[in-house]
């Protein structure tokens, strides 16, 4: 299996000092950062855009950005993610008319593409499109919030997908998005995760390092 990597979910970042807040979560040792994209309509939030993308990247920002669209149409925002400095792109497949065509406009577009499965989708929706994928995201909880418990058919779940990237035998990424924390992530991980993103774990720690050394060492355990 792939290397581990934490991607700390923005979404819990104190916002009026974003800049500063990815600057500190990176040196602290984050590997992406994960950037939620809600639009009051295929979830029941709403949050940040290209501009704020394209703003971090101008503050600085080299580490890849994970955006995570959980917006309706997807097709006409992926251009601009792909110009404001997006590095990989994932969506949910109920946002979207012709999944594998979002595919690969995603690619066209210079990004990494992912699928995103909520925790009702089957994983079946994986089957004639996990060869072109990059990265697929399993949500642990259902999209549109951070702070949320961890869902545990989630587990399962991952068995799941994991055995099929497996058979696949392609460098696709398994990330888990929702209730991750230091106290659940080693049976995450056993399940079959390489990638974790964890909103609130991470922002609402004191110490930001401390935590992301803690996730890591439960997974190395
Ligand atoms: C939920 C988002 C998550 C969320 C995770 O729709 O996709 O990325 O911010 O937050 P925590 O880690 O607090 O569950
Ligand atoms: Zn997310």
């Amino acid at each position: 299996m792939s290397s581990c990597l934490i991607a700390p979910s923005i979404l819990s970042a104190n916002f009026a000092r974003l800049g500063e807040e990815v600057d500190n979560v990176l040196k602290a040792g984050a590997d992406w950062v994960h950037f939620d994209v809600m639009d009051n309509h295929y979830v029941p939030n709403l949050t940040i855009g290209p501009l704020v993308c394209e703003a971090l990247r101008k503050h600085g920002v080299t580490a890849p950005i994970d955006v995570h669209l959980m917006v309706k149409p997807v097709d006409r925002i992926v251009p601009d993610f792909a110009k404001a400095g997006a590095t990989l792109i994932s969506f949910h497949p109920e946002a979207s008319e012709h999944v594998h065509r979002t595919v690969q406009l995603i690619k066209a577009n210079g990004c990494q593409a992912g699928l995103v499965l909520n925790p009702a989708t089957p994983v079946e929706v994986l089957d004639y499109v996990l060869p072109e994928l990059d990265l697929v995201l399993l949500m642990s909880v259902n999209p549109g919030f951070g702070g949320q418990a961890f869902i545990p058919s989630a587990l399962d779940k991952l068995k799941r997908v994991r055995e099929r990237i497996d058979r696949l035998g392609k460098d696709i990424r398994l990330e888990i998005d929702g209730g991750v924390k230091a106290d659940n992530i080693r049976e995450i991980a056993a399940a079959g995760a390489d990638t974790f993103v964890a909103g609130s774990a991470i922002f609402n720690a004191p110490d930001y390092a401390t935590v992301i050394a803690q996730m890591r060492a439960e997974v190395a355990a």
